[in-house]
């Protein structure tokens, strides 16, 4: 049977990246001969404009129906001001498919010895938790975000990333904030409590500040990286900025579910409205997640393996695109067409 997957282009340079991973993915289909059916639907700021909300409940259905989601990527300066948000969407598709762990692959294609994978928590933390509202009193305005977590959904995660760290240089380094935050305390005695399980790998804690700092002192030092969702979110993209640009990063968010992987695959940019349809967006994030989507869930290393490849020698032969040579640099498809090129595929 045919393996279906849901492709969410989004909005802004979302379409022109999917656009481009997609016909990475039918050329290996085609020379592989691969059963992969896509089937395309909405999300973000264009799901608004059409149907009034940013993702619809039947797309939800189908995307925990297929279990293999490639998203683009959402928002734009034209709902900056809506009631919706674009961003919602995709907040709620996470939640939904309950994609606990966001695997941040932070890999220098340019000689910087710099490899490292970050894991995310994505569906808890600051981002979730309630109450979350405004409120005006005696003439003052106030709000409140809520950061929660339970053990369940630390030790989950947490779990995710030794078993990457054991199969890696087994040296995992969880970030927090200990010092002052309770949540960060109960993260850290569960880490603790997870090390008693996986001997072989070495365990640092750092803080979050310390930690900004000393990955852009010597980012040649961390392995794997395990955070809650906030600072993940902030500290992926410095750590993109490392490895030359935002546009060369994939990402893939999972959950294991006993011997299923549900897995949602998108780059770590986002709809960059300020370049899109100019055909010069990086295509290299979203092809590196449809990359991620064969080794997770459809357990095809070597084509993981095959695109990374493709990837690196075209780079290594010199081609550039925009983000990363404005003087001299091919458009996306041109760039896409450049990769399949260099792919070694028989
Ligand atoms: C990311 C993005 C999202 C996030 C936004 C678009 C909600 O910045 O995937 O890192 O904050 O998680
Ligand atoms: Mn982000």
């Amino acid at each position: 049977m045919a393996k279906k997957i849901l492709v969410l282009e989004g909005d802004g340079v979302g379409k022109e990246v999917i656009k481009s991973a997609i016909k990475i993915l039918e050329f290996i289909q085609k020379k592989l001969k691969l059963k992969i059916e896509l089937e395309y639907d909405y999300i973000g700021g264009e799901c608004i404009d059409r149907f009034g909300v940013a993702i619809k409940e039947e797309t939800i259905k189908k995307a925990k129906k297929y279990g293999i989601v490639l998203l683009g990527a959402v928002g734009g300066y034209k709902w900056e001001k809506s009631k919706v948000k674009p961003e919602e969407g995709l907040l709620k598709l996470r939640k939904e498919m309950g994609v606990y762990a966001n695997i941040r692959p932070i890999h220098s294609f340019f000689n910087r010895n710099i490899d490292i994978v970050f894991v995310r928590e994505l569906t808890g933390g600051i981002y979730f938790g309630k109450p979350r509202k405004r409120w005006i009193k005696n003439n003052r305005t106030f709000v409140i975000d809520t950061l929660k977590y339970s053990d369940k959904e630390i030790e989950r995660v947490v779990r995710v990333a030794f078993e990457i760290a054991r199969n890696r240089k087994k040296f995992l380094v969880s970030v927090d904030k200990a010092n002052v935050l309770e949540s960060s305390r109960l993260w850290r005695e569960i880490v603790n409590k997870i090390s008693e399980e996986y001997k072989d790998v070495k365990v640092e804690h750092h803080l979050v500040d310390s930690f900004a700092m000393n990955l852009i002192l010597k980012p040649e030092y961390f392995d794997v990286v395990v955070t809650e969702n906030l600072f993940g979110d902030i500290l992926t993209d410095e750590a993109a900025v490392l490895v030359g640009s935002l546009g060369l990063l994939p990402s893939a968010s999972l959950a294991f579910k006993k011997e299923k992987v549900i897995g949602l695959y998108e780059p770590i940019h986002g709809s960059a409205p300020d370049i899109a349809g100019k055909n010069i967006a990086n295509p290299i994030g979203a092809i590196l997640s449809v990359a991620l989507m064969f080794k997770y869930s459809l357990k095809r290393d070597d084509i993981y393996e095959l695109i990374y490849q493709a990837v690196q020698k075209t780079l290594e032969k010199g081609y550039k695109t925009f983000d990363l040579d404005k003087n001299n640099y091919l458009q996306t498809d041109k760039f896409t067409d450049k990769i399949i090129e260099n792919m070694n595929v028989n």
